[in-house]
């Protein structure tokens, strides 16, 4: 198979990680006998420097549309950020842009059985492990409908955002909820507020109806106050959960730091064409390019050094091979290599409390392929 790939590396460490997840998508496209056809954009600060005129130049923008998939490390650096009006900053030009349409967002969240004790929560409550996979709505919700903005005058101004969401919107977003619970351990977290808010109640009616077309997903349903104390009182019983936009960006983000660092969380944001694998219906859709990057950030602090933790980004790659290219049997491999070099614990990067360097945790993951 040939798998046709936009690597777009970005600024800091986005450089040195896309580096090692790249050279591992290349040991496991050799193992297993498929072609990368990757092509490199300039994106970030890394674009302006390179006589670009916007941080996403028209090339780049170009390349993502005729790509399988994008493979992007991270942009801004927040020094140099702070010399641009807020909407020429990289990581709104670039970001905002390219995750245009892109719906789903997953987050895969794993504590290492060897790494436990980077995780913050006692040992009694993590002693079953954590595998979650956080899927949030991206693209409505409070952080799009209308009307929404500050009007009047001081003192009497007033704000308004309006939390709004479609039948279509809350159903495709569902699917794949249930249809990811159903490839891992079959069980689906729905969370919404449907107590108070009216598009939780519509959320609430819709996927207790779709849980009908999914007799194998055990669901269960929970306000998002509970869920953000449960994930933290019993996250080993979590499996998948699927939120609204705004719910989904905090809860991903206090699940993120079950994990025990960010240099280890993975991520992609999906849109019509991943529904399609599904829902035939959705092949007459708008395509967007699949967008997959860690979760973390271009990290200037330690960028340069070959310090940054490679794994985010190298179970990025495995993300990509699993949910754009349909190659399970590749993704279990990085997967398997990225735990068996992480629980052996002897190649780990400073953030997990070792002393190897990105390129050695890379060529550790490469040896266990
Ligand atoms: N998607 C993106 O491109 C994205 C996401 C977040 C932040 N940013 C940008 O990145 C810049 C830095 O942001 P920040 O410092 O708030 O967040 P950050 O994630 O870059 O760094 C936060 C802390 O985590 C550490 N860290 C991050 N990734 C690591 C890794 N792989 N291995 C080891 N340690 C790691 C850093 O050294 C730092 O101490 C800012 O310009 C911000 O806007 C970009």
């Amino acid at each position: 198979m040939e798998l046709k790939i936009a690597v777009l590396p970005g600024d800091g460490i986005g450089a040195e990680v896309i580096n090692a997840g790249m050279k591992v998508l290349g040991a496991v496209a050799q193992k297993f006998g498929h072609t990368i056809k990757a092509e490199h954009g300039d994106i970030g600060w890394a674009a302006l420097d390179n006589g670009h005129k916007t941080a996403l130049p028209p090339a780049t923008k170009e390349l993502c549309a005729r790509s399988q998939a994008i493979f992007f490390g991270a942009v801004g650096l927040p020094d140099r950020d702070k010399t641009l009006p807020l909407q020429e900053r990289p990581e709104r030009v670039a970001l905002l842009e390219l995750r245009k349409g892109l719906f789903a967002n997953l987050r895969h969240v794993v504590l290492p059985k060897n790494l436990s004790h980077l995780c913050p929560l006692k040992p009694q409550i993590i002693e079953k492990g954590i595998d979650i996979m956080i899927i949030r709505e991206l693209t409505g919700g409070l952080y799009y409908g209308q009307p929404q903005g500050v009007t009047g005058t001081a003192p009497d101004r007033k704000a308004v955002d309006t939390m709004a969401y479609s039948e279509m919107e809350i159903r495709r977003i569902l699917k794949v909820g249930f249809e990811t619970a159903r490839k891992r351990r079959k069980r689906l977290l729905s969370v919404d507020k449907a107590n108070i808010l009216a598009t939780s109640q519509l959320w609430r009616e819709l996927s207790t109806a779709m849980a009908k077309e999914y007799p194998d997903v055990a669901v269960e349903h929970m306000y998002v106050d509970n869920a953000s104390m449960q994930l933290l009182r019993r996250p080993s019983e979590f499996d998948v959960i699927v939120t609204e936009n705004t719910f989904g960006d905090i809860l991903s983000d206090e699940a993120s730091m079950l994990a025990g660092s960010i240099g280890l969380v993975p991520s992609a944001c999906l849109g019509n064409e991943f529904l399609a694998t599904y829902d035939p219906a959705a092949k007459n859709l708008p395509r967007a390019t699949p967008f997959y990057e860690p979760i973390h950030g271009s990290a200037p602090d330690i960028a340069g050094k070959d310090l940054a933790n490679p794994i985010a980004t190298i179970l990025t790659g495995s993300m990509m091979l699993r949910y754009t290219f349909n190659l399970q049997k590749e993704a279990d491999a990085i997967d398997a290599a990225t735990n068996a070099v992480l629980n052996e614990g002897k190649t780990l990067t400073g953030d997990l409390g070792g002393k190897s360097k990105c390129s050695e945790v890379t060529a550790a993951v490469i040896a266990k392929l």
